[in-house]
């Protein structure tokens, strides 16, 4: 077996790792908190807190200026990257709850971005097959019902930009990867998994932040 050379995160090195990133601005503070008050049974679905400079980062560095998300919640993913897009920019965000995103409004028009985000109520499959089918979006990132997670795949990619990029969250989705006998979405992703590393058309890596991320390029 290959050997581990990992660093295995305790709690104190967690709060290590998040006190040297870039600190989440009041907004982003503000609407972890809201989340977590207001939903609590459902704040483990909004992304880890170093996802936030992670998924800026990843829109600055690649330029993009069309962005796509699927599964908003309440909006943090989709705040951070609005907040990192060239003037000019757009995010088109989907989902199906007006209740979790009624959050999302709110944070976003606080800290300015409304403008840039189209927010889009509906399954998020039928949204994307409603998009242009030409390549146009320079970074998607995937965060929803994990059971769908190949067919948005298939999707994006022909939608993508030559270079463009594919976030997709959840892909170790807490272990269960390896046990999916006994966890659907764990059989889902699994599934998704093979998928990603078998396509041609897509260079990818698969990294242990979070819940497991997986970086995509479009590169044919
Ligand atoms: C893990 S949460 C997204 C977290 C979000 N990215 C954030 O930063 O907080 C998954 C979201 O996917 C949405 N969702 C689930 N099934 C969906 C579907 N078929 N179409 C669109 N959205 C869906 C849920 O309503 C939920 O808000």
């Amino acid at each position: 077996m290959t050997e581990f050379k990992g660093t295995a995160l305790t709690p104190e090195l967690y709060a290590y790792v998040l006190a040297h990133n870039p600190p989440l601005d009041p907004v982003q503070r503000g609407l972890v908190e809201t989340t977590q008050r207001a939903l609590p049974a459902h704040a483990v679905k909004q992304i880890a807190e170093e996802q936030v400079p992670l998924l800026a980062f990843l829109v600055r560095l690649t330029g993009a200026r069309h962005v796509v998300e699927v599964g908003t919640f309440t909006g943090l993913s989709a705040l951070a990257m609005a907040q990192a897009l060239p003037e000019g920019g757009g995010l088109v965000a989907l989902d199906i709850s007006e209740e979790w995103t009624a959050y999302a409004r709110q944070a976003w028009e606080q800290a300015g971005v409304d403008g840039r985000i189209d927010l889009r109520i509906a399954p998020a499959l039928d949204s994307l097959r409603a998009m242009p089918a030409e390549p146009h979006i320079d970074l998607a990132f995937l965060d929803a019902d994990k059971d769908n997670y190949v067919n948005y795949w298939e999707e994006l990619v022909p939608r993508l930009r030559p270079g463009g990029l594919i976030v997709a969250d959840n892909t170790l989705m807490m272990g269960s990867v390896l046990d999916p006998e006994n966890h659907p979405a764990g059989a889902h992703v699994r599934e998704f998994n093979t998928h990603v590393a078998a396509d041609k058309r897509m260079e990818s890596v698969m990294l242990t932040v979070a819940d497991g991320l997986t970086l995509a390029r479009r590169v044919g």
